[in-house]
Order: C-alpha cells, then structure tokens, then sequence
C-alpha cells in the first residue's frame, strides 16, 4: 500500500520496517494511525526513533491497537500495572526475552503485540532480533506444512515463571493452539510453537513431538527470516506478537539497558 502520512523504510525483504513522519508522544491523527496498523500489518515489527515516550503517551499508543493486558508472571509498575519495565545491569541474574519466544503463548488469549520503549541502551551490543513467522512458514515443504495442518501444542508458562518467581500458589497459564494460526488481519498463515512456551505437540506421540518441535525451532533460527535491531536512546519497536518471535541479545553485561514495555491483548488464536 501507498504511505500518505507516515515514511516506511523497509529493513528486511521479510520482516521489520522503521518508521519516520511521526511524533509518537502526541496524539497521533486518523490517516497516520490507519498507516501505521497497515505497516505493522505489512512489515510485522516496526521501529521508531526519537520518541521520548511517557508512561501516558505510551499507554495511549498501545491503545490504539487494543486493550492493554496485565502481565500474568511480571508485575507491572506501581501506579501503572499496565506497564512492565525491562531492565538488565551488573547486578542481573538473566534478562527478559532471552530465548527465542512469542510473547505470552501460554495464555488462552496471547497478546496481539507487545510495544518496547527503550530510554537507556549500552554503548554498543543490546540489540534485538525479530523472526517472522509467515517466512518460516512459507519457507517450510509443502510435505511438511500437510503434516503441520491441524495439528496443535500445548504452550505452557509454568515451566518459564516458576523458576524466577517460585510461588508455590501460584499456578501460570497453559494453553493449546493451533501450531500454524492464521492471522486475524492479513490471512496469512505463520508458525505459532516457539522454544520458550511450547512443549508438546498433542496429537503425535511424545518422541515425535519432541523430533518436530526441536526441526522448527532450528527452522525459525534460520537468519533469512530476521531482523536485528540497533537501539538507541528513544527508540521504539512494536511486534506483532502473532507472526513474530524475538530475542533479546545480552551481550553488554555489566552495562545498563532499561526500558518500558505495553502489551495489547489479543484473541484466540485459530
Ligand atoms: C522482551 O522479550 O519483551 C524483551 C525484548 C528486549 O528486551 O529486547
């Protein structure tokens, strides 16, 4: 489609896209929020730099696109629960995102997308990279996207929440989807099991399901399908979280990178 009020620079032939033309902080006008929904519906993960985003201008943007969702594992800011900060320093212990992952997979409902506001950033390293979801499925042999049809896995968050937030009372969300969903907006088909949430696939048996699951995520690592991010201080990347994985590169320890992010809800996936 034709971009009127917004500048797309594609990044990738397959996924990631940065955007120019707008002011992220105010409200933004109809013509420039119809482009920018077609830019993340065409390019999957899109960028913006230079936009010092409050907690109000940043919830107000996610909103744009739908409900914001509370996190079921990571508490979220005091005065805004909406919000989770992302931060890593010299005194962390692991980061957030740093296996390849959907966000959220486990729940019955996993987020539409998630938008990352970054204020501090190391000097170098720190970036994140981004998969598409439709390219790994595209790239798949038509014998295998037969097998994969209406096939599904169960996305499990106990297994990623326990270990960082040990509450015996608590129990995390766990979910069956389909392992190839369509997208609500574009009708694509992508990929929907990543390495963090999905364990098992149900209808084969568990050898099989654990041979299947270790060939597509090998599949998703491969570098045709992705995007890498350079941040810098005020960028901002929102991902489709229903074709996209991500992973976040800790490769700056003991340096500072700290952040913001919203997720907006999203629907069940089919
Ligand atoms: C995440 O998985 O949401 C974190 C991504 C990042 O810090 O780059």
């Amino acid at each position: 489609m034709a971009y009127d009020c917004i500048e797309v620079r594609p990044l990738t032939r397959r996924i990631g896209a940065e955007i120019g033309g707008v002011d992220l902080t105010r409200p933004l006008g109809s013509q420039q929020q119809v482009e920018i929904h077609q830019a993340l519906a065409d390019y999957q993960v899109i960028f913006f730099r230079d936009q010092p985003l409050g907690h109000e201008a940043h919830k107000a943007f996610g909103r744009l696109f739908g409900d914001l969702a509370i996190h079921p594992g990571v508490a979220g800011l005091v005065d805004h629960p909406e919000i989770v900060a992302i931060h890593a320093d010299a005194e962390s212990k692991y980061i957030a995102g740093e296996n390849w992952h959907s966000d959220l997979t486990c729940n019955a409902e996993p987020p539409l997308g998630s938008i990352l506001y970054m204020h501090t950033v190391p000097r170098d390293g720190g970036d994140t990279m981004f998969a598409s979801m439709y390219a790994a499925y595209e790239a798949l042999s038509d014998r295998m996207k037969a097998y994969l049809e209406g096939l599904t896995a169960v996305h499990d968050g106990d297994h990623v929440y326990r270990p960082l937030f040990p509450d015996l009372d608590k129990r995390y969300p766990c979910n069956t989807h389909p392992v190839v969903r369509t997208h609500p907006v574009t009708g694509r088909k992508a990929l929907f099991v990543n390495a963090s949430y999905t364990i098992r696939i149900n209808e084969v048996p568990e050898e099989e399901s654990d041979a299947v699951l270790a060939y597509l995520y090998q599949h998703c690592a491969n570098p045709n399908f992705h995007v890498r991010f350079r941040w810098r201080p005020h960028s901002v990347a929102f991902w489709d979280n229903r074709c996209t994985q991500h992973l976040a590169v800790w490769d700056y320890f003991p340096d500072v990178r700290s952040g913001f992010r919203v997720t907006v809800a999203g629907d069940k996936p089919f």
